[in-house]
Formats: structure tokens, C-alpha cells, sequence
């Protein structure tokens, strides 16, 4: 059979390269990224690799600067690489897919709300970023808004998984690696997340693409947990000390780097599921696939 061929940015990263080898029965993926000579933010190069591939049906759009501190020291600048590959880089996508129509899957970011809410946010919720990142995140949706309407935005939380892309480990790995040299850490038992299993968003990919689906949605795990108590929860799955976690305070942290922190990240996916008919993962039944994929290690 033949597959579907689908332009992609970020394909190298963390969430991406994951996707990518979950997804290559199902899809042809052509890689718009650095190393292939296509940096997003040059509209020409972009513009180029869509005329090149007329058949292809979408473009997934997983291309950001995500490094938070990085935007922390670019805060208001919009010269800066943040800006410019967040914002610009994406309206170059945008209007080459709006121009070649193709549907537009767009990879958003939790980092949109301020983290004050204590409840579950949902689509409803109005954004609010507190730091760089997450504002350019947010500029980024809203160029995606209104330049096209064949576009999925899916708001993506605390991403988790089996693999360990060079340089780029999510969460898990770092505290697994903690674990594994009996490394005592303390880790907010007063903040909140929502940690999603990359898997789950592969096949909400699929799901999306193949049936063209239109809309914001949170595309985001359906357990809200403190990283504190998420680490422990590893710890047992994985065979290790849970003891070796201890409780830190969020609030006493930003006494010592008063930087702009989201407190309360609990992400409503009600919507999502409703829509594809499709049940993400809770952290219990993410961790054991993860553990197994891994060979229980
Ligand atoms: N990781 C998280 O915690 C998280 C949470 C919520 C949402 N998200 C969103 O999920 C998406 C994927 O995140 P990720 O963690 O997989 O990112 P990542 O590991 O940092 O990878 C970023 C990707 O973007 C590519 N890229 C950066 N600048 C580029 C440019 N100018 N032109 C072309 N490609 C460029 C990188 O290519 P190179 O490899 O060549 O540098 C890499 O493939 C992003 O949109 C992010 O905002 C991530």
C-alpha cells in the first residue's frame, strides 16, 4: 500500500523522532530540518520544499526553540532565535501549507497558561504566558488562527516516552538516570503536571491526519500529578529506592530564583477524546508500557 507522504518540522527532536519511528508504516515522512539544508525561518527555503512535494497531503509541525531559559534570556526580543523560529518560522509554515493547501497539524504547548488555576484548564481557558517561551508559543497558535482554518493545534504537556533522543531527555529519563547512581533529589511536591505519553500523541497524529480533523485541542495525558510524586511512581515501576526522592518546595525555590514559573499545569484532554474517540493514557498505564518497552531496565 501505498503511504501517505506528510512534510515534517522538528522530526530530530525529542517528541518528533519518537513520532516519527511509531509512525513510518502508516506515513512517508519528508524532513524539513536543519541538517536537510531547510531552516524554517527562511520563507524561501520553505516555500521551495512545499513545491517540491505536491503530493504530499499535511505537514506536522513539531519545530520550536524549547529551551526555557534560553527564551528567559531573550525575554522581549524579538530578533532573537526564540522569536524567530517560534513566530516567524511558523507563519512561514502556516502560509506555505494555507498556499499549498495541505492540512496543518501544529504542536503546541501547556507553557500558554500562567499556572495559577487549580483546576483542570481546557480549551475555554483564555492563555496567559508568564515567560518567553510560551508567549511566543501562544503568537505562534494565534498566526496559525489567522492565516488558515485547515489546522489542528494540539497543546501538548510534559511530554514522556521509552526512547532517549542524543541531547534531548524528557523527564523521566533524568530522574531514572538520578535513580540509577542512587542519587537522592528533591523534586515540587507543590506543583502540578500533566505528563503525556508521546505514543498516545503519535496516534492522535494518525487519527487527525487521516480524518482531517480542525480545531484546538489539549492533547495532553489524563493523570495530573506533582513532579514529586511522578518520580516516585517511576521509582516503584522501575525497581528503585522511591526513598531516594524527597520533597521540594516550589514556593522556597523561587525565593532563590525568582524567575517566572508555572505553579499549576493540570490540563483537561476531555475534548480531545471526545473528538477522535480516542483514550490517552493515565501515568500508571504510560510508566508499565514504558517499563516494558524498555525492557524492564
Ligand atoms: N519537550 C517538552 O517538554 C514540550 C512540552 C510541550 C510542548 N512541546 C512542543 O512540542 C514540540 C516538539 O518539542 P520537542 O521537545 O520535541 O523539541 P526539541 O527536542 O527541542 O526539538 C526541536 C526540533 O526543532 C528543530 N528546529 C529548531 N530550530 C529549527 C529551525 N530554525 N529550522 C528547522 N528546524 C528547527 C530541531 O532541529 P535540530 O535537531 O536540527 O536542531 C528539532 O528537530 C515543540 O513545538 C514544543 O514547543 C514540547
Amino acid at each position: 500500500m501505498k503511504k501517505t507522504k506528510v512534510l515534517g518540522t522538528g522530526l530530530s527532536g525529542l517528541v518528533g523522532s519518537r513520532v516519527i519511528k511509531l509512525l513510518e508504516d502508516e506515513f512517508e515522512f519528508v524532513n524539513l530540518d536543519l541538517k536537510n539544508g531547510v531552516d524554517i525561518i527562511d520563507e524561501d527555503k520553505v516555500y521551495q520544499v512545499f513545491q517540491d512535494h505536491p503530493e504530499a497531503v499535511a505537514v506536522l509541525h513539531l519545530a520550536a526553540m524549547t529551551d526555557v531559559s534560553r527564551a528567559y534570556q531573550e525575554n522581549g526580543d524579538k530578533n532573537g532565535l526564540v522569536y524567530r523560529v517560534n513566530v516567524l518560522g511558523t507563519k512561514n509554515i502556516v502560509q506555505a501549507a494555507a498556499h499549498f493547501k495541505k492540512y496543518l497539524f501544529h504542536v503546541s504547548t501547556d507553557f500558554v497558561f500562567d499556572g495559577t488555576k487549580r483546576t483542570p484548564y481546557t480549551e475555554a481557558d483564555t492563555p496567559h504566558p508568564i515567560e518567553w517561551y510560551g508567549q511566543t508559543k501562544l503568537w505562534a497558535e494565534e498566526v496559525v488562527k489567522k492565516e488558515y482554518d485547515n489546522y489542528f493545534i494540539g497543546r501538548l504537556a510534559f511530554p514522556i516516552n521509552a526512547d532517549e533522543p542524543a541531547g534531548r531527555q524528557d523527564f523521566l529519563h533524568k530522574v531514572l538516570s538520578w535513580l540509577r547512581r542512587d542519587e537522592e533529589r528533591s523534586l515540587f511536591r507543590d506543583t502540578i503536571v500533566t505528563p503525556t505519553f508521546i505514543d498516545d500523541v503519535a496516534q492522535v497524529i494518525k487519527l487527525a491526519i487521516n480524518q482531517q480533523i480542525t480545531g484546538l485541542y489539549h492533547m495532553t495525558g489524563s493523570t495530573y500529578i506533582s513532579p514529586y510524586n511522578f518520580a516516585r511512581r517511576l521509582a516503584k515501576v522501575f525497581g528503585f529506592r522511591d526513598s531516594l526522592i524527597k520533597p521540594g518546595s516550589f514556593k522556597a525555590y523561587l525565593q532563590i530564583d525568582p524567575r517566572p514559573r508555572q505553579q499549576y499545569l493540570a490540563i483537561n484532554n476531555q475534548e480531545l477524546e471526545e473528538t477522535l474517540d480516542f483514550k490517552m493514557s493515565n501515568l500508571d498505564t504510560a510508566l508499565s508500557m514504558i517499563h516494558w518497552q524498555m525492557g524492564g531496565l
